[in-house]
């Protein structure tokens, strides 16, 4: 949706596969296939190359080539024909907005490497770490220090490595219990047989099992190893084990097993998954423990915590954000909203559900109790006539009546003093003959979300004085990272 509002902008991908030779230059895509440009072609190339490491729209590239030629394109095919053999090769490919860290502190992760292969890989692993975010300390097993120098690991994280449970350093006096309070995240990549095994057994024998099993922090383990030792009976056992311990075992990849002689590698489930699936892994368990967190911790009751939020959380932070509005509730707006209808988007936050019904071309007006999430919904949504209002339902101060009201996951958090007022709210704003289009969780969330989930009696004894219950669907109220049960509730407003 958003493409359609914003032009899409291209930029360079980090791994482009390219030489230069004289005069020509050599594009090789993804599945090998090679393009030979030469003379302007390879001129022109490489000016978009370069001028694409920021990211730039079809109309900036442009004017950029007219600018450094001195004078209009007379035909822009030219430039539309490289543009889509770059997207093709992968070359140029579509600027996606930085993810943002709602705080300015790095995620703190602790490395612990083990007597695996892939331990030889470490700094590849170390510096994408990096690139994403993540403060790294190292942690290592003897044998692991086998297959990679510390002082190479040292040079990448300006930290000691340490494997020593009793080593005497005055800025850690306990290694363990020291970093295991340090870490916000434990990732233990590649984990060897031997150490899977003391995690599973509770051995705190080597300063990486010790670390795992003291910290309160997401533990992730990527068994890495060939695929007899990785089949072998005991190994599952254990890994099953960890499972069930809460920790958060990765599945390996089918890879080539390093260890295996040069001739006799071929691929096999066994060796850990390439590390940019495990960074995502990380992050994913992260965010998860993030969201459970904030889960457990109930939802805010007031303004200023509702602003407080908005202001310090990402877009993916947040347990209910999408960038699309759901599919039912966009069915439903598409039958009950045609171009034209006036539309009430409740406790709109970032502004999803009203920037689904201007694109169709409706009057709307968006409320929420938070200045932070509408001055965010505003910038979302583009040029998009919509009217952005601080109102809280439960106090509405607002006038008018509305062909459709929306309400994704508002009610639910409302206390249950201020339900009726909600009821009287929506009663007195929805024009007769108009939906209330309504989504809470569902009862199965018991009050596992700290939201008061909603069933087809409780909806008709709030507001049925008031409207019809025209349908209750089962549904999903998806975030980021989870979809938990919901209903979709459709209403109309009686006459009068
Ligand atoms: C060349 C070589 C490669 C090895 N590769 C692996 C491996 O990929 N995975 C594994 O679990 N063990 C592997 N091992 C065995 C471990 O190094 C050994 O079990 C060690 O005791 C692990 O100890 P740690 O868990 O304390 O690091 C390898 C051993 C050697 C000699």
């Amino acid at each position: 949706m958003h493409e359609s509002i914003e032009p899409l902008r291209l930029r360079r991908a980090p791994v482009v596969r390219i030489y230069d030779v004289g005069e020509t230059t050599v594009l090789v895509g993804p599945d090998g296939d090679a393009h030979e440009l030469a003379g302007p072609s390879a001129q022109l190339t490489r000016a978009v190359l370069a001028f694409a490491l920021a990211p730039r729209t079809r109309a900036e590239i442009i004017a950029h080539v007219e600018a450094l030629s001195g004078a209009p394109l007379t035909d822009a095919a030219v430039v539309d024909e490289l543009l889509g053999l770059l997207r093709r090769l992968e070359i140029l490919i579509p600027a996606t907005p930085p993810r943002r860290r709602a705080t300015g502190k790095r995620p703190r992760l602790l490395l612990g490497i083990t007597g695996a292969i892939a331990s030889a890989l470490t700094p590849g692993l170390v510096g994408l770490l990096q690139q994403r975010g993540f403060e790294v300390r190292i942690v290592a097993t003897e044998a692991a220090l086998r297959f990679v120098q510390a002082a190479a690991l040292e040079a990448l994280v300006h930290h000691p490595v340490r494997h020593d449970l009793w080593a005497r350093d005055p800025a850690l006096p306990v290694p363990h219990i020291n970093l295991a309070a340090w870490a916000d995240v434990v990732l233990i990549a590649p984990a060897s047989a031997t150490t899977i095994a003391r995690l599973a057994a509770g051995e705190c024998s080597t300063l990486v099992s010790a670390v795992a099993l003291s910290t309160r922090a997401p533990v992730l383990v990527a068994p890495s190893m060939n695929l007899d030792m990785f089949a072998a009976p005991v190994l599952q056992r254990n890994l099953a084990q960890l499972t069930a311990d809460g920790i958060h075992v990765i599945h390996p990849g089918t890879g080539r097993e390093l260890a295996e002689a040069p001739d006799e590698r071929v691929a096999t489930l066994g060796p850990m998954p390439p590390h940019p699936a495990i960074v995502d892994l990380v992050e994913a368990a992260l965010r998860i423990a993030v969201t459970r967190r904030r889960g457990a911790e109930g939802p805010p009751r007031d303004d200023a915590a509702w602003d407080a939020i908005y202001r310090t959380h990402a877009d993916d932070e947040l347990a209910w954000q999408r960038d699309a509005l759901d599919d039912d509730m966009l069915a439903v707006l598409a039958r009950e909203a045609p171009a034209g209808a006036s539309v009430l988007d409740l406790g709109t936050g970032l502004g999803v559900g009203a920037i689904a019904a201007a694109a169709r071309g409706c009057r709307v007006v968006a409320t929420d109790v938070s200045e932070a999430a509408l001055a965010r919904a505003e910038a979302r949504a583009g040029d998009a006539a919509i009217v952005w209002l601080r109102d809280d339902i439960a106090e509405s101060r607002l006038r008018g009546r509305f062909e459709v009201i929306l309400d994704r996951g508002c009610l639910h958090l409302l206390t249950a003093e201020q339900r009726p007022a909600y009821a009287a709210a929506v009663a007195r704003l929805s024009a007769p003959g108009g939906v209330l289009v309504l989504k809470t969780h569902d009862p199965s969330e018991g009050a596992s979300r700290s939201t008061t989930p909603h069933d087809a009696a409780a909806i008709e004894r709030l507001l049925g004085d008031a409207f019809v219950l025209e349908s209750d669907a089962p549904s999903t109220l998806p975030g980021p990272h989870e979809a938990p049960a919901a209903r979709l509730f459709v209403l109309r407003r009686r006459p009068g």
